[in-house]
């Protein structure tokens, strides 16, 4: 039986390119619940729902028709939005809308369905400690606050986004705060998920080590 793992850890750490990498050599899905909440931010942004607003927010979602697509798209109500909720505005708004406990149960229920055959790796910040408590492997993946912010640049880059080194810095830092602090399922590590620092590391060795991790713990 296939199981599912859970990733977690603050913005621009590496989750999903990493969770993308091993879903791809384990044979698994990878569902980035991060979009989930970047979906609901650029929904209420659209139509002109203000953040702390929670009963209406959650009106909105019950509303919104998102589809998490296998191949990594976010559908929601029938548009492809994959790229109009990576910008630095939709990322502080979703991680406003996180802080809502109307918000955060719905989407913790759409995850724990898409996901209950097993299968998933998912990316988050409660995935360990909410979504998926009985995972088998969990891990919790950190990174300087420079050296995401110098990645976030690299990608940004890349995708015609906005790059400016020192506001990327200053965003991060105050999306951690933020993520860490929220009364609701704050960031924070799970008891029984295994520590990574990826500050200094490239890619292909976070997988090998993940690989590995997931090896150790479940025979596969
Ligand atoms: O992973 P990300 O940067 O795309 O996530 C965007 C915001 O969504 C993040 O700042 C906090 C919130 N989030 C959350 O609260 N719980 C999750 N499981 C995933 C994301």
């Amino acid at each position: 039986m296939k199981f599912n793992i859970a990733i977690d850890g603050p913005s621009a750490a590496g989750k999903s390119t990493i969770a993308d990498l091993l879903a791809a050599k384990l044979g698994y899905n990878h569902l980035d619940t991060g979009a989930m909440y970047r979906a609901v931010a650029y929904q209420s942004l659209k139509k002109g729902i203000p953040t702390d607003d929670e009963k209406a927010i959650v009106a909105m979602i019950e509303a919104m028709d998102l589809q998490m697509t296998i191949d990594g798209k976010v559908i929601l109500d029938g548009e492809d939005i994959s790229d109009q909720i990576r910008t630095e505005e939709i990322s502080m708004r979703a991680s406003d809308v996180s802080k809502l406990g109307g918000c955060r149960k719905a989407l913790v229920a759409m995850q724990q369905k898409i996901c209950a055959e097993g299968g998933y790796i998912l990316d988050g910040r409660d995935i360990g400690t909410v979504v998926l408590k009985d995972a088998p492997v969990k891990i919790y993946m950190v990174a300087s606050a420079e050296a995401r912010a110098h990645r976030r640049v690299l990608q940004n880059q890349e995708n015609g986004l906005e790059a400016d080194y020192d506001k990327i810095l200053e965003d991060i830092k105050a999306r951690d705060y933020q993520d860490m602090h929220r009364e609701v399922s704050p960031l924070t590590k799970a008891e029984d998920a295994v520590e990574i620092d990826t500050s200094d590391m490239s890619i292909d060795e976070v997988v090998d080590w993940a690989l590995k991790l997931i090896a150790e713990k479940t025979g596969e």
